[in-house]
């Protein structure tokens, strides 16, 4: 089922676990990440940003073959724009069926991010599609973001935000950044501000920078009531490995094998991913039937 962002995230705040939210740039990836869903019986997010669209995830190919994917799929799919920059970008993704736009204005000023996110939540919205945009910023692991408390989400900002802009989602800077921690480093997360911003929101939030949070972090973070993770790094990470083992094991090993060897790495990490976050089982008569037999 191709679905948009909406339904996949009010489910989820509404029962309280998380989807992922996977950065998937080519077929391979896009179809580890699906089938793994489908046979954990998990809604699932595809997305990938402008940056990878230029590089790899030409999305003249990638968006009508993910669309087929998904609407063939047995679980709820959504492809999303990840960090949207600009209302050209974002036009252009509701113009090729993208289901899900997120708008990135977070490291603007205030009323330039209220400005720029109310306008694409409306465009989205008219097309029967949705909108995540982001307050507070989520920078990059590699310049040591994230760890001050400067750029985390303001409460009572965020309560303004949501209410000017009418986005279905939003995403909250709480401690976690994009990309590669520096070896060792495990992200500390503010979990009081979580707290008090599902208190004060009690819509669905986000987490970027899912890649090397740790298990913990994770678990705790779901808890507190995020409910889309953002990976990309560590999907990533789970292909190269898995490819030079393999490699080493094999050097005479071809194209067609070492594609098979990153495929399987993502999907068996997505899946262990997605029994982390609590997102399975969600699309499965299976418990009721197995009651209605005793
Ligand atoms: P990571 O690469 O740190 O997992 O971040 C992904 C992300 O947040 C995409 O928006």
């Amino acid at each position: 089922m191709y679905v948009n962002m909406k339904y996949i995230l009010d489910n989820a705040n509404r029962d309280g676990y998380a989807v992922m939210a996977v950065n998937s740039v080519n077929m391979e990836m896009a179809r580890a990440v699906i089938e793994a869903a489908e046979e954990l019986h998990s809604p699932i997010i595809v997305q990938f940003g402008v940056g990878q669209m230029s590089k790899l995830a030409h999305p003249d190919q990638m968006v009508p073959m993910i669309r087929a994917m998904a609407e063939k799929a047995s679980v709820p799919v959504c492809l999303n724009l990840d960090h949207g920059p600009s209302l050209q970008a974002a036009v252009d993704a509701i113009q090729r069926g993208f289901t899900n736009v997120m708008i990135d204005a977070s490291s603007l000023p205030y009323e330039e991010n209220v400005k720029r996110s109310r306008i694409v939540a409306d465009l989205a919205h008219a097309s029967g599609i949705s909108c995540e945009a982001e307050l507070g910023h989520v920078g990059q692991a590699a310049d040591g973001d994230g760890r001050t408390s400067d750029m985390y989400t303001n409460v009572e900002q965020a309560v303004d935000f949501v209410k000017q802009t009418g986005v279905d989602a939003l995403a909250v800077a709480i401690g976690t950044a994009h990309g590669k921690y520096p070896a060792g480093y495990v992200p500390v997360l503010d979990f009081e501000r979580l707290a008090e911003l599902k208190a004060a929101l009690k819509m669905p939030l986000v987490l970027h920078g899912g890649s090397g949070s740790g298990e913990e972090n994770i678990r705790k973070a779901v808890a507190g009531g995020i409910n889309k993770i953002n990976v990309c790094t560590d999907a990533f990470h789970a292909a190269e490995k898995a490819m030079k083992a393999k490699w080493e094991a094999e050097p005479n090993t071809d194209y067609l094998n070492i594609m098979m060897v990153a495929e399987a790495a993502i999907k068996k990490f997505v899946k262990d991913y997605i029994l982390l976050i609590g997102s399975n089982d969600r699309y499965t008569f299976e418990a009721a039937d197995n009651g209605s037999k005793e």
